[in-house]
């Protein structure tokens, strides 16, 4: 996906992801999280745009020493054909201000850790019942040197 674009979230943006946050994107967060994030001075968040129509976001929060990746989604009708790469490619670019960037995942979402560990993450530990005091996470980081 040649043309897909990588740019920082405007409100505007924002306004067009929220009515369909749940039913295109992802029904484990919520819009008002995004939200919070976009007003978050130590958050930057980041869209992908195909033709001028959103197809992903992620976002990433700041901490002293580690950028953490506080969401990425991808379209449900375009998955699996780069656009999440995409997204963690620029997400890392912004995290090597610091030492780490970190995540949680399920560890039912196999597809999402595969993407990490294509760019060298490393599965450092689990936190238990993380996900709606059910499911299991894996905290996977990526060090830079
Ligand atoms: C995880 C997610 C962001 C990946 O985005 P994507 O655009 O589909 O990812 P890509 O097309 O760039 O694929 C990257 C790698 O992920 C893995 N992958 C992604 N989708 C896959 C699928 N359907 N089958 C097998 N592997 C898959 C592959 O390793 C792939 O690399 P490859 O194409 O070289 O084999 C997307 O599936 C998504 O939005 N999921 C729901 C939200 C979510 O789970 N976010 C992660 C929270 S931790």
């Amino acid at each position: 996906m040649c043309n897909v674009q990588i740019l920082d979230m405007t409100l505007n943006d924002f306004d067009e992801i929220e009515p369909i946050y749940n039913s295109d994107f992802d029904d484990f967060w919520k819009a008002s999280n995004l939200k919070s994030e976009l007003e978050n001075k130590n958050s930057k968040c980041i869209v992908a745009k195909l033709d001028n129509k959103i197809v992903g976001f992620a976002t990433l929060w700041f901490s002293v020493d580690d950028a953490h990746i506080t969401n990425i989604v991808v379209h449900k009708n375009y998955r699996h054909c780069g656009i999440g790469s995409l997204l963690l490619e620029r997400l890392i670019e912004l995290a090597k201000v610091k030492a780490s960037i970190t995540l949680e995942v399920s560890i039912k979402n196999v597809y999402a850790q595969k993407l990490y560990f294509k760019y060298g993450f490393k599965n450092l530990g689990i936190r238990k019942k993380y996900y709606h005091g059910a499911d299991d996470a894996f905290i996977m980081t990526l060090f830079f040197e």
